[in-house]
């Protein structure tokens, strides 16, 4: 692996964007980090330029504009970009008759619309380099249908089948694409419902090495689905 890989990533500064990020530097990659709360930004960027370069840029992946600028600092802070994370995500536990229309709105436009205004900027960059990884973070809530997740898991449903799209789109351009879909890990997502927490939700170190290794070891296989432990078994 060159030491000088980019990677730029959404919601970098906690949970799995966090860990991702340490485990990119620990591998000599320079970070772009993207993230929409301007001081926790910049205290994780401090953090992370003790170990590689790095570069912050407040964004809210909701917003086309902002995407193109995560995309653009890479390619114009440092020369190119290797691997697009599109971490940043949303969860609201709700059934069909209590979820409201702002909080689809925000899941969709957060897990699913996010990710692909990010990757059309990426695409770009990646076609001029003939190379590139774009690696969403799904769920196993796209597979699972759990009641209360109407929103939440239609949009990881929505995300997998926009990756297996855009991979068939740019076969043979040198960019590969793949989704991630990790079960339960133990972060903030689950802050509007902490009890939705089980002890055998995965440390994000331990999803983080995954993903690495993932990102490492190309194959074909595009969707990899991690499940915890005691997680849906699949019936
Ligand atoms: N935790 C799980 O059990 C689990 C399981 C499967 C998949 N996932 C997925 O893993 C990914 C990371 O989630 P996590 O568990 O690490 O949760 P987390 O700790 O809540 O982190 C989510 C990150 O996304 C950021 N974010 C949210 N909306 C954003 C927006 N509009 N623009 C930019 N950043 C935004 C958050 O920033 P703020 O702090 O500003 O909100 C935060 O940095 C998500 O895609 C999630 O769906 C999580």
């Amino acid at each position: 692996m060159p030491d000088n890989k980019i990677a730029a990533i959404t919601g970098a500064y906690k949970g799995l964007g966090a860990a991702l990020s340490r485990g990119f530097a620990e591998r000599g990659y320079s970070l772009v980090l993207g993230g929409r709360e301007e001081r926790a930004l910049e205290m994780f960027e401090y953090e992370m330029k003790k170990a590689t370069n790095a570069s912050a840029v407040i964004m809210d992946v909701r917003k086309k504009a902002d995407c193109e600028t995560l995309v653009n600092t890479a390619v114009e802070k440092f020369g190119r970009l290797d691997v697009l994370v599109n971490n940043a995500g949303v969860w609201k536990m709700a059934g069909i008759e209590e979820i409201t229309e702002q909080e689809i709105t925000d899941m969709f436009e957060t897990n699913l619309f996010g990710p692909i205004y990010c990757s059309q900027a990426a695409v770009t960059a990646m076609k001029r380099q003939g190379s590139g990884h774009i690696l969403n973070i799904g769920s196993t809530s796209a597979v699972s249908y759990n009641a209360g997740h109407i929103a939440y898991g239609a949009s990881k449903a929505a995300l997998v089948s926009f990756t297996g799209c855009m991979r068939e789109e740019l076969k043979g351009t040198g960019i590969r694409v793949s989704v991630f879909s990790p079960g339960g890990m133990k972060t903030d997502l689950f802050r509007a419902k902490p009890d939705r927490v089980k002890d055998d939700f995965m440390d994000t170190s331990f999803v983080a090495g995954k993903i690495m290794e993932h990102i490492e070891t190309p194959t074909e296989e595009w969707h990899v689905i991690l499940r915890r432990p005691g997680g849906y078994s699949g019936k």
